[in-house]
């Protein structure tokens, strides 16, 4: 639930001019200050709240780079002292996949959201949410580990036995490698999990008297019962069309078959429209289906 906290700032006048003033000659005049609302979280579990802010406009700014600077004054837009905002990031070049948000209502990556395009879609305000379907740690930093979870359960790896020398790999051709190298540029980065309708949250609290180890087995079970998403669908498909990765297909399918599995995609093809990088999921779901379906007719045959 989210508690509303409005303060004096919003009914005008405190703050600095942030709207674009246009100077008589038709051109919109550079803010002079960025003011962004941000939904802060303090805990797990507790209750969501609005901040706002203002910082001085630079020019060419980020999303990080507004945040950097939320931290660095850690004071509201109404002069009140408070927390530094927690965010996820590391790369800064949509890389890594950590820094994934709501930024005016859109998910994408904070590290390639240009504010300048920003201002112009939401005019004087910008708007940061952490993403909804997975959940929150602290202020913009979620949980991804579901996100890794289903990579595990499709076995979304080559699997190499120890590191010995196998000699030369087979062969693979660059009409193969072309197919399927746009499915190796996922970063993991949660957008198309938050994108689809079919991915509902999971978010499990850890008991008082529980173990790490028993937290993470319940976890595990929570998360199996739920979608994989289009990633680990993809990955699969990466995986079993390579020479050697193909060893292990048939259990990459069974994971894909059993509960939570392929059957639950809808085929909304939201999924795709938000990939930051462009990555062709649905070409992968439709390649996954006709898989699944040709491994679930070839095991009734071999009973
Ligand atoms: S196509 Fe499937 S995975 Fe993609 S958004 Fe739709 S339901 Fe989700
Ligand atoms: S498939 Fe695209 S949207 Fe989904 S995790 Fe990978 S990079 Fe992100
Ligand atoms: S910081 Fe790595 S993807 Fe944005």
């Amino acid at each position: 639930m989210i508690k509303a906290v409005e303060s004096a700032e919003h009914s005008g006048g405190a703050g600095q001019q942030a709207v674009a003033d246009h100077g008589g000659n038709g051109h919109a005049a550079a803010p002079r200050v960025v003011r962004v609302r941000i939904l802060r979280q303090d805990a797990p579990g507790e209750e969501s709240y609005w901040e706002r802010f203002e910082i001085p406009y630079v020019e060419n700014m980020n999303v990080i780079s507004i945040l950097q600077q939320v931290a660095a004054r850690a004071k509201s837009r109404d002069g009140r002292r408070v927390a530094p905002v927690a965010w996820d990031c590391n790369c800064l070049e949509e890389v890594c996949g950590s820094c994934t948000m709501l930024i005016n209502g859109r998910t994408r990556m904070a590290c390639s959201a240009l504010v300048d395009k920003l201002l112009e879609e939401s005019g004087d305000e910008i708007e940061l949410r952490p993403m909804s379907k997975f959940p929150v740690v602290r202020d913009l930093v979620v949980d991804r580990s579901r996100l890794f979870r289903a990579l595990e359960r499709v076995k979304a790896w080559v699997p190499v036995d120890g590191s010995y020398d196998h000699g030369p790999g087979p062969r693979i051709s660059p009409e193969s490698q072309e197919d399927a190298y746009p499915l190796a540029t996922c970063i993991s980065c949660g957008c198309c999990m938050e994108a689809c309708p079919q991915f509902t949250k999971i978010e499990v609290v850890r008991r008082e008297d529980e173990s790490a180890e028993a937290f993470e087995a319940r976890k595990k079970t929570a998360f199996d019962a739920g979608f994989v998403g289009a990633h680990a669908i993809s990955q699969a498909m990466l995986f079993n069309g390579h020479p050697t990765g193909k060893m292990i297909a048939d259990e990459r399918l069974e994971a894909l078959t059993s509960q939570g599995g392929i059957q639950m995609c809808g085929n909304a093809q939201n999924c795709v429209a938000v990939c930051p990088k462009s990555i062709p999921l649905t070409r992968s779901i439709a390649r996954a289906g006709r898989a699944a379906t040709v491994w679930a007719i070839r095991k009734i045959f071999d009973r």
